[in-house]
């Protein structure tokens, strides 16, 4: 490889690279790969690699685009606590066991159940789309079409299989338990296979094997889903907080397919249903940005098409209308902004992965936006607060008096 190669090189750490050697305007590898590898483009794809890694890091943290597309006036600003405290404190919610996850008790999710109920009246039986129940567990074969498989992995809930489901294989782990009280992990880590993917993490990628291979019909475009059948999950690490940054999340996916135009069109349909609701239902304090398309930053990818502004330069090859909306409600505890859902315009990516095709030979396009219930509920409470006498009338009614059954002594 020649050109100018920068000092701080990152040449990846695979096992075709035996060494390496770093010159001013060189860089030669030696490698160790079979026939196979070489029919499998592994060399090129290598040179590919390292070419997209010097072009991250040249763009270093400027990675994340984000362009302001509106923002709604300043709403009455009422109530400035963190909400999540506050539910704690009315035993609304109450920590899980496992890290970053909440059990909700029935206020909480009278609270949740209405988001669903003015998402269902409002967005998705007025724009057509269908109930579909997605599967919660990804396995590679999924993340190798979706992308994920390109860079999720530090954010990934794996999932494991026993080696046998022979009860006398097993047995060791139940004595061990049974007579130290403590689960044996070390002992089990021996005794399974996999992991064979992970937990549900974007919601819709799980949803193609659906259309995998598949020429779809015109008469049946553009194709409208949606699923709200799980959890999703994400190891969040140092970044939990409250019920808004979680590694268990609830969410309702919705899914559109067709032909480009119809792709476009329905994000637009989206994007006014979203805001008539922030606005005359829930009287949120809102804004919306063009933001790194969500599969490039969930691929670890830097977004180095500056989309809007290549487009004025008529240059941007993946096409004016790909990409990510961002919503954002402003929490005034922290003076900050929450996002809480999104909206994507994701191109030929998913039709290209699974290869899914249409009828009339035009491109399949596709597009997916997630609703995020607890980023919802906390940006609602964060910005009307606990009570409902201060709520707009439809969350006033949908909700109703919170359902108090707990007396904790
Ligand atoms: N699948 C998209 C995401 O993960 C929208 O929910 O962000
Ligand atoms: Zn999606």
């Amino acid at each position: 490889m020649t050109g100018d190669i920068p000092e701080d090189i990152h040449v990846p750490k695979l096992p075709f690279i035996k060494s390496y050697d770093v010159r001013k305007d060189a860089l030669s590898l030696d490698l160790a790969v079979s026939s196979a590898d070489l029919e499998n483009k592994v060399p090129d794809r290598i040179l590919k690699l390292i070419e997209e890694k010097i072009q991250a890091s040249a763009y270093g943290g400027k990675g994340e685009h984000w362009e302001l597309v509106f923002a709604s006036p300043q709403k009455s600003r009422s109530f400035s606590s963190d909400p999540t405290e506050e539910m704690v404190k009315r035993n609304w919610i109450r920590h899980g066991a496992a890290r970053g996850q909440w059990i909700h008790g029935p206020q909480s999710v009278q609270l949740i159940r209405a988001f669903e109920q003015i998402v269902l009246e409002k967005i998705i039986k007025p724009l057509g789309f269908a109930e579909m129940i997605f599967p919660k567990l990804t396995p590679w074969e999924v993340w190798m079409r979706s992308g994920h498989a390109k860079g999720v992995y530090p954010e990934i809930y794996y999932v494991c299989t026993p080696k046998t489901r022979d009860p006398a294989f097993w047995e060791d782990i139940g004595d061990y338990f049974k007579v130290t009280g403590e689960v044996p992990v070390e002992m089990i880590r021996e005794k399974i296979d996999g992991p064979i993917g992970g937990l549900c993490y974007a919601q819709c990628p799980s949803f193609w094997p659906f259309v995998q291979g598949e020429t779809l019909g015109t008469a049946s475009l553009p194709i409208k889903v949606f699923d709200r059948s799980g959890t999703a999950h994400r190891y969040e690490s140092g970044g939990i907080h409250g019920i808004e940054r979680v590694d268990e999340f609830h969410r309702i996916e919705i899914v559109w397919l067709g032909t480009a135009e119809q792709t476009v069109a329905m994000a637009d349909k989206l994007y006014e249903a979203y805001h008539a609701v922030f606005e005359e239902i829930l009287e949120l304090e809102w804004r919306c940005a063009r933001v790194t398309p969500w599969f490039m930053a969930q691929e670890g990818m830097v977004d180095t098409c500056k989309t809007p502004q290549k487009i004025k330069e008529g240059t941007c090859g993946c096409g004016e209308r790909v990409g990510t909306t961002d919503y954002e409600a402003y929490l005034p505890y922290s003076d900050s902004w929450l996002e809480f859902q999104n909206v994507s315009i994701n191109g030929d990516k998913y039709p290209k992965g699974f290869n899914v095709k249409i009828q009339s030979g035009a491109d399949c396009w596709s597009g997916c936006s997630g609703i995020g219930l607890e980023r919802w509920t906390a940006a609602f409470l964060a910005q009307k607060g606990l009570d409902r006498d201060g709520w707009p009338d439809t969350m006033k009614k949908l909700v109703g008096e919170p359902n108090e059954i707990f007396r904790f002594m």
